[in-house]
């Protein structure tokens, strides 16, 4: 007899953006999940999103764990995460939430004694696909058995322009992300919170400190950060740098790794197509498509059903909110142009 789980019931909240483009498609893909409806925040447009896709448009959160919903992507604006993942958790509906996971380090802790108290029924993981990405996973495999050394510097430059997309207004984002109070920082949670993320999950399980934070506000008629440079004191000895920035012009990303006897060094590796090299021959990695949210959402579906999973947890997400958080308290801000 064989022991096959049926297909988690999945419900995306969020009708736009990162819901439409992402989350959606990403279910369609995956062998262990179906979609089985929406959730937006206006019921005519949740409806037309709703009948489009062939599933149902729920009213409410409420109404999920009755109809035998088994877990959300929760792609709502940043502030809105703490209390929606919240309602679901308790209600026993498994959350992947997009990352931050939260905007401040009260309702970070606030969700992470929520997801202790009730992971007898339902599981979270906060949505860090850039984990899933192979070059990533091998720099991260050979940091940790230490093959480039130690006590080095860890670099992870990410600049992406704003408007990231075809469909994003080239004046600005939306409100929620250009108020500091509501994204919990533009660039250093649209970007850099992933690349919080790979320096916690590259050098675990090592305590990182912050040492120093500088914020830019480049970005035309945007009152929040629009670029950061985070240093990072990895363990006793280490160092790690981060630089993000959705206002300045770039080759590409790099994450870079040097210390007294090797290096390494990944171009591109947070792209689709990905060609990786570092200066151990044996670690160039070539990817064609990306795959890295399906990987995440299948290893969140694994998770939900006590498999074995490497997405982040909510111990893990929480300590990049600290890490934000003090970096954003004590770090300078550097005003923008007039
Ligand atoms: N993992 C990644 O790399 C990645 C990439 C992009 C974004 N994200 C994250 O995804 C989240 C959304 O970003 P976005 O780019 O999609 O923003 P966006 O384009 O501004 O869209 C906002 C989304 O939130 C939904 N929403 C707003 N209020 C809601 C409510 N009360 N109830 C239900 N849904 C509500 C909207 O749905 P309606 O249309 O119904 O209002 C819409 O889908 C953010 O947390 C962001 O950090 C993650």
């Amino acid at each position: 007899m064989t022991n096959v789980t049926p297909p988690l019931r999945v419900v995306v909240i969020g009708t736009r953006g990162q819901a439409a483009r992402v989350a959606v498609p990403t279910i369609a893909l995956s062998e262990r999940a179906d979609l089985v409806g929406v959730i937006g925040s206006e019921q005519r447009r949740t409806r037309e999103f709703a009948d489009e896709l062939g599933v149902t448009s729920y009213p409410s959160i409420s109404s999920l764990a009755k109809d035998g919903v088994d877990a959300v992507w929760l792609t709502a604006p940043n502030h809105l995460h703490a209390t929606m993942a919240s309602e679901l958790l308790e209600s026993g509906v498994s959350v992947l939430l997009e990352k931050p996971m939260t905007t401040t380090l009260d309702d970070a802790t606030s969700l992470r004694e929520v997801v202790a108290r009730t992971e007898a029924s339902a599981t979270l993981r906060v949505a860090y696909q850039h984990r899933f990405r192979p070059a990533h996973q091998l720099l991260r495999h050979q940091l940790r058995s230490g093959e480039l050394g130690e006590s080095g510097m860890l670099r992870v430059h990410r600049y992406w322009k704003f408007p990231y997309f075809a469909g994003d207004d080239p004046s600005g984002p939306a409100p929620w992300r250009s108020s500091s109070t509501t994204s919990g920082g533009w660039a250093i949670n649209d970007i850099g919170s992933h690349l919080v993320d790979l320096v916690l999950w590259m050098t675990q399980p090592q305590p990182l400190t912050v040492v120093s934070a500088v914020f830019g506000m480049q970005f035309p008629g945007v009152d929040n950060d629009s670029s950061a440079l985070l240093t990072l004191g990895v363990g006793d000895r280490g160092l790690a740098v981060i630089e993000c920035s959705n206002a300045l012009s770039s080759p590409g990303s790099l994450v870079e790794y040097y210390s007294g006897t090797a290096w390494a060094r990944l171009t591109n590796s947070f792209h689709p197509v990905a060609v990786s090299t570092t200066s151990l021959d044996d670690m160039s990695v070539t990817t064609t498509s990306d795959d890295s949210y399906l990987r995440m959402f299948d290893d969140f579906v694994a998770a939900c059903h006590g498999e074995p999973s490497e997405g982040a947890t909510a111990d893990e997400a929480w300590e990049s909110v600290r890490l934000i958080q003090e970096a954003r308290a004590t770090g300078r801000y550097l005003a923008g142009p007039a």
